[in-house]
């Protein structure tokens, strides 16, 4: 029996690609050798998220006092809410296995390895199974990156995945890398009354992000009395006592040690490229193993396709999907499909949130462009003061020529919902002053991307311009 396509990988952008392939009328398989739903359901994305608005509460209830509700200290019963967490993954893991199924997608339970252009091998618990196809989708994903002294062992050194499930509370613990998954993961125990320390190789946190955005978080870590090391490198760790302590450089040759519990290493995520088959087929993969595609996500050798954290920055599940979807319209005939959008946006769950999409403002003066920016403060916001959450802004980067609307970077409550303004606003070429003519309901957040607008034109209502 041969298929049109087989996926390899049933993350985000193998199990998206796969649906949408059968609802195209091809016969498709997808293999996975571990859970369907990939990283992003099992230990990524989604519980990542249910722990962060559990430890929001936790927060919610503190401040709850100022409001004029008295809620008593929070307990928080860790079992139980590990067990809420895997809940919810199990319910939309099952979702999606159930989506496989009902769409007619056959689900090839092992590690699939490619043989030939037309022939997958799977390793499956009856054996190795070898499948015809015309299409081979590659869409393994990645795995978090190990540095050199701190290997993950689960029980001092953890990656996010142990991070998600923890045995207990730890009472101190030491970050390496000031990046997404160091401040999600690291905001939640913070919350949830561990003392965190970050330690960052470069010298602003987030990189990559817009550098007001990392200006910002690292004012809000310092109001929190949250330790940052910038320019500083972990060495080692040894036991010691009741916990270990880390051997930090931190700047100028300086050695300082630090006690903690446990470490989480988050320094960034490896593709799973190789060891695929992919090289003895002619398929380009680069040192790292990152799988080389054009802009319909083909390689070079017709009929391998590859697609999500194997192609490439950014890491994202959103990302992944919607290259899935491409891939899948290039293979039911649609010689137009192509990965080709205007921006990506950026989520991150941090408190307070941080979200993007565009290019940021340094990228757009790089590029050449008379850059105008305009800013609005949540402070300003009466519906961010009914939430009790003031902090951060909205920031409009645009080109000054044409007023296009460039970029639009936020940080502050329930920004990773408003990005979704500033997507459409830029896959639309909307102008600045398309977005600061819109009406925007009163009272709420959404307002603040309005006003950012209307600031850049040296005319917002609600602050000073
Ligand atoms: P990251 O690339 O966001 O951050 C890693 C940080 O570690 C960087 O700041 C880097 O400079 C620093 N670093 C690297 N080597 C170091 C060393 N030896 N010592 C100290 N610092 C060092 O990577 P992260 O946080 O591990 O996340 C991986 C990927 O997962 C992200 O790039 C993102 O694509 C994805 N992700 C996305 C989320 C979201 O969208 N909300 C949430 C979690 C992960």
């Amino acid at each position: 029996m041969s298929f049109d396509a087989v996926v390899i990988g049933a993350g985000p952008a193998g199990y998206v690609c796969a649906i949408r392939l059968a609802q195209l009328g091809r016969k498709t398989a997808v293999v996975e050798a571990g859970r369907v739903g990939g990283v992003c359901l099992n230990v990524g994305c989604i519980p990542s998220k249910a722990l962060i608005s559990a430890a929001r509460l936790v927060d919610r209830a503190k401040h709850a006092e100022t409001m004029g509700i008295r809620l008593g200290e929070p307990e928080v019963d860790l079992g139980k809410l590990i067990g809420w967490k895997d809940k919810i993954v199990a319910q939309l893991t099952g979702g999606i296995g159930h989506l496989l199924e009902k769409n007619g997608v056959e689900l090839v339970a092992g590690r699939g390895r490619v043989a030939s252009p037309n022939l997958v091998e799977v390793e499956t618990a009856q054996g190795v199974r070898r499948i015809e196809t015309q299409n081979i989708v590659v869409a393994t994903g990645s795995r978090p990156i190990e540095i050199e002294g701190f290997a993950f062992d689960g029980e001092r050194i953890w990656s996010s995945t142990e991070a998600l499930s923890p045995k207990s509370l730890p009472k101190r613990m030491l970050i390496i890398g000031g990046g997404v998954i160091g401040l999600e993961l690291g905001l939640v125990y913070r919350r949830l009354g561990t003392e965190i320390r970050i330690v960052e190789f470069l010298d602003r946190l987030l990189p990559g992000l817009d550098a007001d955005l990392s200006k910002e978080m690292g004012r809000s870590l310092k109001k929190k009395k949250v330790p940052v090391h910038l320019g500083a490198r972990a060495r080692g760790w040894k036991e010691s006592g009741e916990g270990i302590e880390v051997e930090v450089e931190t700047g100028n040759g300086k050695i300082e040690s630090f006690d903690c519990d446990v470490v989480l290493s988050s320094v960034g995520r490896a593709p799973n490229g190789k060891g695929l088959g992919l090289e003895e087929c002619g398929v380009e993969v680069d040192e790292r193993g990152f799988v080389a595609v054009d802009r319909r996500r083909a390689t070079k050798v017709p009929g391998i396709w590859a697609i999500g954290d194997v192609t490439g920055q950014p890491m994202l599940a959103h990302k992944g999907s919607a290259e899935g979807l491409t891939v899948a319209a290039a293979i039911a005939g649609d010689a137009g499909a192509a990965f080709d959008p205007v921006g990506i946006p950026g989520v991150v769950f941090t408190d307070p949130e941080i979200a993007t999409v565009g290019l940021t403002e340094e990228e757009a003066k790089e590029r050449g462009f008379e850059v105008a920016t305009g800013k609005f403060p949540f402070r300003a916001s009466g519906r961010a003061m009914s939430l009790l959450e003031t902090e951060g802004w909205v920031k409009v980067v645009a080109d000054k020529e044409s007023d296009r609307l460039l970029g639009i970077h936020m940080i502050g409550p329930e920004v990773t919902e408003l990005v979704a303004e500033g997507t459409l606003a830029l896959e639309a070429g909307l102008t600045v002053e398309d977005l600061a003519m819109t009406i925007h309901a009163h009272p709420t957040l959404a307002e603040a991307v309005m006003e950012a607008a209307e600031n850049l034109h040296g005319r917002a209502i609600h602050i000073l311009n």
